[in-house]
């Protein structure tokens, strides 16, 4: 039986299949190609351009393989994009998983692992975080996650589906082969914008606001590493292979570093001073968002290979350094 990435061409998607099949899975995806990109996909893995709003094309699908269970990336997921186009939202990641779900449904599929996000929290409470703290999205794409969770809990009741929600924390790093990377156009995360100062792209980095109630008025974030990322997804398939509950899982480091802390680790790896100016406030921002990744720990028993921080930008480092243009030749 094959297991079925959709967005297995995206950053989180496609490193969960390098693991997949590092581990000896047989793996299929799915991808629309808008985002991700073809050269990204493991070359041992089966590859069907389809987009997952299209019930025909996966219908097709699930009657072609063997599926025993879903592994979901497919989704939107730029903060500022979905607060100036939220219907883009609403239909790619709402609708689209409404669609996903209906095909599963009819072709009796019933195990789904998805990606979720820190963003269904909004501004925490207290950190670290826990699963069970307040869910209030500052934002239109973490609206549309914790809908998707809602979502499938209801296809669970009716349907007898099971899901697990991961919910990420601030994902980087590269796979260690440096075959495969962060690439995202527009870029608009933190490590791979620092990166393009030493790669000669940009000359300097913004510093989005120094007077948050943190420790140098940066914000505090916890990053952690898309291979750990990709490891908890496949335990997660495996909890729910062995019978396991609807279950939500936060995935960090629990640890947090400021924006300045991120900046300078990455000046002592490259060897570059990567300049750097404070700029205004980004619009949405929490000042701090740290997980406890506890229950992943004892539940699925997750342990993460990358907790220190040099290690993780190094890995990103080698991956922009071979491919300042991602996947692009140019
Ligand atoms: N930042 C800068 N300058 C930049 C880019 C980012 O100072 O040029 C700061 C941001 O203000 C933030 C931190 O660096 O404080 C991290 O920003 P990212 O954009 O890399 O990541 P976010 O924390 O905003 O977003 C991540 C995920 C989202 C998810 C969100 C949860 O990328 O998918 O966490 O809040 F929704």
């Amino acid at each position: 039986m094959a297991i079925l990435v959709l967005g297995g061409a995206g950053y989180i998607g496609s490193h969960t299949v390098y693991r997949l099949i590092e581990a000896g899975r047989d793996v299929v995806v799915a991808d629309n190609l808008q985002t991700g990109f073809k050269e990204a996909v493991h070359p041992k893995a089966r590859f069907y351009q389809l987009d997952i709003r299209d019930k025909g094309a996966l219908d097709e699908l699930f009657r072609k393989e063997k599926i025993e269970g879903v592994i979901h990336f497919a989704a939107s997921s730029q903060v500022g994009e979905s607060m100036t186009n939220p219907l883009k939202y609403y239909n790619n990641n709402l609708y689209g998983t409404m669609v996903l779900l209906q095909s599963m449904v009819d072709n009796g599929i019933d195990k789904i692992v998805f990606s979720s996000t820190a963003a269904t929290y909004g501004e925490p409470e207290r950190v670290p975080i826990l699963e069970g703290d307040k869910t209030f999205p500052t934002n239109c794409y973490g609206q549309t996650k914790l809908a998707m969770e809602q979502m499938m809990g209801w296809v669970s009741r009716a349907h007898g589906l099971r899901y697990v929600a991961l919910r990420y924390f601030n994902a980087c790093g590269a796979h260690v082969s440096g075959k495969i990377g962060e690439a995202h156009d527009p870029e608009t995360h933190l490590l791979p914008i620092i990166l393009q100062v030493p790669l000669g792209q940009r000359k300097e980095v913004s510093i989005f606001g120094d007077d948050y109630p943190t420790k140098d008025g940066t914000c505090i974030r916890d990053y952690i590493h898309v291979t750990d990322l990709a490891e908890a997804h496949i335990l997660a398939l495996d909890y729910l292979v062995a019978g396991g509950e609807n279950n939500v899982f936060n995935l960090g480091n629990g640890v947090g570093f400021t924006v300045k802390e991120v900046i300078d680790i990455a000046r002592e790896v490259t060897g570059h001073p990567i300049p750097a100016k404070i700029a205004e406030r980004r619009a949405g921002d929490p000042a701090q968002l740290i997980a406890s990744s506890q229950k992943a720990i004892d539940v699925l028993g997750w342990k993460p290979q990358y907790n220190d921080l040099y290690t993780i930008v190094e890995t990103a480092w080698n991956w922009h350094r071979t491919h300042p243009h991602g996947f692009k030749e140019e």
